[in-house]
């Protein structure tokens, strides 16, 4: 089997980090998603893989290179424009040949891996495997309706009225049978190539699709607030590890993770939580479910449930940083110059939540 990760699109929903690098980069508990993604296709025995990029491939091609450092061999095909998941599959079709394949969002996270999965479809003759999840919210879904005997009828993207609470996993199992698929839909209403469209075909010429649904959890990190959840869930399943220097003054739950050249003087770090390599926490709190990425200077500042990346720094703040997403080479701090004011220089898209008066 060959594995397709997508990691085109615009990631508008991740503005303004990713106007200047590709959502599929930012690091999710210090890891960027993309190589958990590549790591898990790798885990259920698979070695050839493409990724689909878009206009930030050279950003991709520069973290990922040719992919020796997982042992798999990695083949860059490129999307002219985020035309659709369908769309990806069909530029990507020399790549796959006649192979059977698993098609991954490069932007999602899976917990417990797809070994599973994988070995279930190898072992198949079905023609499709999709795998599905109970969510709350199912109208903000692609959505599967199954029959009484289980079998996958018909999906829905986002429907009002939702046949079913199982939800579209962002991975995918084919064979070469999608690509006549993918030949036979037109786009959508917004102009893309839908995989749903794709797979309803599948279902609609009697080909079998295969339902199999996951029970652990699973994100796809569009918007902030996702990544913050993907993020609180991977540092619980971190191993706790100290390469770093904790000073004697400085209090490290047993839930923490302080990479190597990392410092922590004088300061208190609540896990689950993770400081990455270069870093400094100096006078500071870092409250659970936090990662910081590394060269990052914390200092007299309290920061908890949020994400730091690389080469920022927050310094001498009053009020603590919660449920905050901060970009790279992000300075915060107390301007010592008068009139006390607010100063700030934020990109397009930015949000600020200010504490009121009350
Ligand atoms: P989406 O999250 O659906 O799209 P997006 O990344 O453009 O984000 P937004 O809606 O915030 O603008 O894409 C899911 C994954 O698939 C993501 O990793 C990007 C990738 N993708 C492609 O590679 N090609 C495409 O044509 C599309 C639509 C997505």
């Amino acid at each position: 089997m060959k594995g397709l990760v997508l990691s085109g699109g615009k990631g508008t929903r991740l503005y303004p980090l990713t106007y200047t690098s590709a959502k599929q980069l930012i690091p999710v508990a210090n890891k960027p998603i993309l190589f958990r993604v590549i790591e898990c296709i790798r885990d259920a025995g698979i070695t050839e893989i493409g990724i689909v990029v878009g206009d930030t491939e050279q950003e991709i091609r520069r973290a990922v290179g040719r992919g020796d450092r997982w042992g798999v061999r990695i083949t860059y095909i490129r999307q002219e424009a985020p035309l659709g998941l369908a769309h990806a599959v069909k530029i990507s079709r020399d790549f796959i040949g006649d192979e059977r394949f698993v098609m991954f969002l490069g932007d999602n996270v899976i917990q417990g891996g797809i070994s599973n999965l994988i070995s279930e479809f190898a072992n198949s003759d079905y023609d499709c495997q999709i795998v599905l999840t109970h969510v709350d919210m199912p109208e903000q879904y692609g959505v599967a309706e199954l029959d009484e005997q289980g079998r996958v009828v018909r999906l829905v993207e986002k429907p009002k009225d939702p046949p079913s609470d199982l939800a579209l996993v962002g991975i995918y199992m084919f064979n070469h049978h999608i690509f006549e698929a993918v030949e036979h839909i037109t786009p959508s209403w917004r102009g893309e190539l839908e995989i749903t469209d794709a797979i309803q075909w599948l279902i609609e010429h009697n080909y079998t699709v295969h339902p199999y649904i996951h029970r652990g959890w699973w994100i796809d990190t569009g918007r902030p607030g996702d990544m913050l959840e993907a993020n609180s869930l991977v540092l619980e399943e971190l191993t706790p590890c100290i390469e770093g220097y904790v000073d004697r003054t400085s209090q490290v739950d047993s839930r923490v993770i302080i990479e190597k050249g990392a410092e922590v003087i004088n300061s208190v770090i609540r896990g689950p939580a993770i400081i990455g390599e270069h870093s400094r926490i100096i006078n500071a709190y870092i409250g659970p479910f936090t990662s910081i990425y590394h060269h990052v200077v914390i200092e007299n500042a309290e920061v908890s449930r949020s994400i730091v990346l690389e080469y920022s720094q927050i310094r001498d703040l009053d009020q603590r940083i919660e449920d905050s997403l901060i970009g790279r080479h992000v300075v915060i701090q107390r301007s010592p110059i008068r009139p006390r004011a607010y100063k700030f220089t934020l990109g397009d898209h930015s949000q600020l939540g200010l504490l009121g008066n009350g």
